[in-house]
This record gives C-alpha cells, sequence and structure tokens, in this order.
C-alpha cells in the first residue's frame, strides 16, 4: 500500500510517501525558521502563507523522490489537529483536491498520535509503553497500549518544554528554534553551574511545569546585567538545559516504575536533545528500563510518522468525507 503524509500543523511543510506503513520512499520537509526567526517565535499568519507557497513544490518533490505519480497512490494522511489553524487547512484543503480529483481515499490524522508512533518507522516494538510527547506545543506523558489505546497520564500546565527553550534563546539573543541552539551551546558549559528551580507536582501527579524555570533564568539575566551573563552564556544554557531534562526524566521514570510498563519512547522535537538522550538512556539503565528515540529528523515535525498512523488507520478501513475540518484543539 502506497501511502502520501502531508504535515503542515504548525511551521513545517512536510510530505512523505510510506511503502505498506513502514518504509519511507520520501520523506521531504521545507523548514520556515528563517522566516520566523526575527520574531523569535511562528507567527501563525506568515506561516499559513509559507505553506500556500510551499506546499505544491513539496508535494511534488516527495512524490518524484519516491518515483510515483499521484495515481499509483493507494491513499493519503493528513494532519488535521491540533496545531496553527490557518496552516492545517493548507494541508487539509490540498489533500481534500487530490483525494476527490483522483477519487483517492484520505484520513486526517491528530498530529500528536503521529508523533507517539514515529518510533516504528525506525524499528518494532512491543506494546505498552510509556510514551513522553516533548514539542514546541505540548509536553504529554502517555501510556500507548497499542494503535489507537492512548491513556493520558499527564501533562505540561503551562509552557511546553520546547517553549521554555524557543523562550530563553530568545531571551538570550540566540534565534529560533531555540531547542538545538541551546543543546549546542550547553555542550561547552556547566550543567551544574547555576542552581536554577525544578517545579515539583504534588504526590501522584505527572504533570509538568516550566514556566518558573523561564521565569528563574530570565531574573537570573537581569541580575547579572548582560556585560557578566554574556561570559556564562554556555553555563546558562547548560544549567538550564539539565533542569528541563532532569522535570522531564523524573515523572516519566516513576510513570514507567508505577504503571509497571518497563518500556519508554521519546517523542516530538525536544526529544532530538542530546542530553536528554543520555540522560534518559542513564538512568533506565540503571533501573533495566528499555527506552527508545527516534531519529532527530523524525522526532522534529514531520510527514513520515503521519504517513505510517494513517496507513495503519486506512488498512483497517477508515476514510474521512470531505467535510472534515481542521481542529487546533484536537486531543487524543
Ligand atoms: O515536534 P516539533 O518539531 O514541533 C512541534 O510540534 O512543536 O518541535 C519543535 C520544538 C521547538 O520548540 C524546538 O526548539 C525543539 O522542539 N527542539 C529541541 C531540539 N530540537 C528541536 N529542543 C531541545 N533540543 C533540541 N535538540
Ligand atoms: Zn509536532
Amino acid at each position: 500500500m502506497l501511502v502520501l503524509g502531508v504535515e503542515t500543523s504548525c511551521d513545517d511543510t512536510a510530505a512523505a510517501v510510506l511503502l505498506d506503513g513502514r518504509k519511507v520512499l520520501a520523506n521531504v520537509v521545507s523548514s520556515q525558521d528563517a522566516v520566523h526567526g526575527p520574531f523569535g517565535g511562528v507567527v501563525p499568519e506568515l506561516a499559513s502563507r509559507q505553506h500556500v507557497r510551499h506546499i505544491i513544490p513539496i508535494l511534488d518533490g516527495a512524490l518524484q523522490k519516491a518515483g510515483i505519480g499521484l495515481r499509483d497512490l493507494d491513499g493519503i494522511a493528513v494532519s488535521c489537529g491540533p496545531g496553527l489553524v490557518g496552516s492545517l487547512l493548507v494541508g487539509l484543503s490540498v489533500v481534500k483536491g487530490i483525494s476527490f480529483r483522483w477519487g483517492i481515499p484520505y484520513v486526517g490524522v491528530n498530529h500528536l498520535e503521529a508523533h507517539l508512533l514515529a518510533i516504528f518507522l525506525e524499528r518494532e516494538i512491543r506494546f505498552p509503553y510509556i510514551a513522553l510527547l516533548a514539542s514546541g506545543g505540548h509536553t504529554l506523558l502517555y501510556r500507548v497500549g497499542g494503535f489507537g489505546d492512548y491513556l493520558f497520564l499527564g501533562g505540561t500546565r503551562d509552557d511546553a518544554a520546547g517553549e521554555a527553550y524557543d523562550k530563553v534563546a530568545k531571551m538570550m539573543g540566540l534565534g529560533y528554534p531555540g531547542g538545538k541552539v541551546i543543546d549546542q551551546l550547553a555542550r561547552s558549559g556547566s550543567p551544574k553551574a547555576i542552581p536554577f528551580p525544578r517545579s515539583r507536582m504534588k504526590k501522584g501527579s505527572y504533570d509538568f511545569s516550566f514556566s518558573g524555570l523561564k521565569t528563574a533564568v530570565w531574573h537570573y539575566l537581569e541580575a547579572q546585567g548582560k556585560g557578566r551573563w554574556e561570559q556564562q552564556k554556555a553555563d546558562i544554557a547548560a544549567s538550564f538545559q539539565e533542569a528541563v531534562v532532569d522535570m522531564l526524566v523524573r515523572p516519566t521514570l516513576r510513570a514507567s516504575r508505577e504503571l509497571g510498563v518497563d518500556r519508554i519512547v521519546l517523542a516530538g522535537g525536544v526529544a532530538a536533545n542530546s542530553r536528554l538522550r543520555v540522560t534518559m538512556t542513564e538512568r533506565t539503565g540503571e533501573e533495566g528500563i528499555e527506552v527508545y528515540f527516534p531519529s532527530p529528523a523524525l522526532c522534529t515535525d514531520n510527514a513520515a510518522m503521519v504517513a505510517l498512523c494513517g496507513s495503519h488507520w486506512l488498512e483497517r478501513g477508515r476514510r474521512d468525507d470531505f467535510y472534515l475540518n481542521a481542529d487546533a484543539d484536537l486531543t487524543l
């Protein structure tokens, strides 16, 4: 079965072609980082306009790379939420048009579900697993019991982990998106240099909170003054990152222990973080828990994961009609 995946939920225009639910024949992404960089975050109106500009060339690129034409497709999968509604509508409208013109069945895919299943693009793992989904828009913890079986355990009460990275990077004038830059800068700093606070939730909660940490970094920068903190950039980055990683790892391991699920999967842009990957590997190793993370390019937004998720549902006969709408707040 040949399935085209389309992803336009935020600021990446992406298309992929997947064979038989697993084999990636093409996976193309056009990033808008240069457009949003000067603003230090995604500007929704600019994002949708960029999607309009790039969607057709990206689709063409993916089909060409896979060596197929539209008429070869057995189905199409497209992210229909959550995300920026203007961005989602671009992908969804184009897919509806293709589906109608060529009579190809399509399904709308929940972007979060696609992230949770992205690991299957690279390896088969057994259910159940605890999934930590940390991106620019979400920080969520689930028990994944199978395809379609997602038990919500906790989520962020304020900023998402990636959002905290992006905002701290903006405060320090490091550019957008901040995650990758801070990850890189932190390599030459000490994670113990500055004892930034860790938020703690009440016993039994698997929730997260990153806004206190973000504010603490802001106060630290103010107190030091630009002349001084400019000299400590790497230490600030490493110490901030250590606090984020700590706050992500602790509830995830606790969920694994308390639910008796000895398998953890990381997903979302922040799962590309090198420190998170090392710390998670060490800590799970100590406790005999298996941990899996997709390659960095499959952690951040991509259409291959959308195609994988859509292939699964298409194979089981799911079809969407042309009344399907984009839903900015779609939940799992
Ligand atoms: O999954 P994603 O591409 O888009 C959303 O669905 O949000 O995640 C993007 C987020 C951004 O906030 C970005 O700063 C963060 O993931 N990110 C990272 C790294 N690479 C991307 N955060 C920490 N370390 C990284 N290496
Ligand atoms: Zn995402």
